[in-house]
């Protein structure tokens, strides 16, 4: 493969994580909002918005050393992202559950956005940008596998906030 046709494919590929990251910070903007009966749960997305914001920084950098303006990035929708989004719309009771589950597969899709673009930055000539696609590889892993850690715990918290909501609702109309 030749380095045009690898660097081609990894500017296209940084475009794509950029707005793969885009549509992130939006959902966990409209989740930390809506998740305060879930303290643990909201203080994690929070934190991980911040990371979000530090990694599209990092995709702008990747982009300058490619020869590529960031401001020229142009964030499309992509429908897989579009039906998460869909889902944090929801207004279901078990919203908790869908967020995580949602989060639980926006963090596997992109680790598998920044190994493979990891696997074209060396084809691509452009070194300098493993570490920090690696820096946020290794933040999303760790999302992961906080998600993967915390959803019985999550899935339990919130059957216990409904009983508790179902009992007081019996209380005031027995
Ligand atoms: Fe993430």
């Amino acid at each position: 493969m030749s380095t045009q046709r690898a660097r081609d494919l990894f500017v296209t590929g940084l475009r794509n994580a950029h707005a793969m990251e885009r549509q992130g910070e939006q959902l966990m903007e409209r989740q930390s909002e809506r998740l305060a009966g879930f303290p643990e749960v909201q203080d994690k997305i929070r934190d991980h918005l911040q990371q979000t914001r530090q990694q599209l920084r990092r995709l702008e950098g990747c982009l300058e050393a490619c020869g590529e303006s960031p401001s020229t990035v142009k964030d499309m929708v992509m429908s897989f992202m579009g039906n998460l989004a869909a889902m944090g719309h929801a207004m279901a009771g078990d919203e908790v559950l869908k967020h995580t589950l949602a989060n639980y597969a926006f963090e596997h899709y992109e680790i598998a956005a920044y190994k493979s673009l990891l696997a074209l930055a060396a084809p691509a000539g452009i070194s300098e940008s493993i570490t920090p696609l690696r820096a946020s590889l290794q933040e999303e892993e760790e999302m992961a596998k906080w998600i993967e850690d915390h959803v019985q715990d999550v899935t339990l918290a919130h059957l216990t906030k409904a009983e508790r909501a179902h009992a007081t609702a019996n209380e005031r109309w027995p």
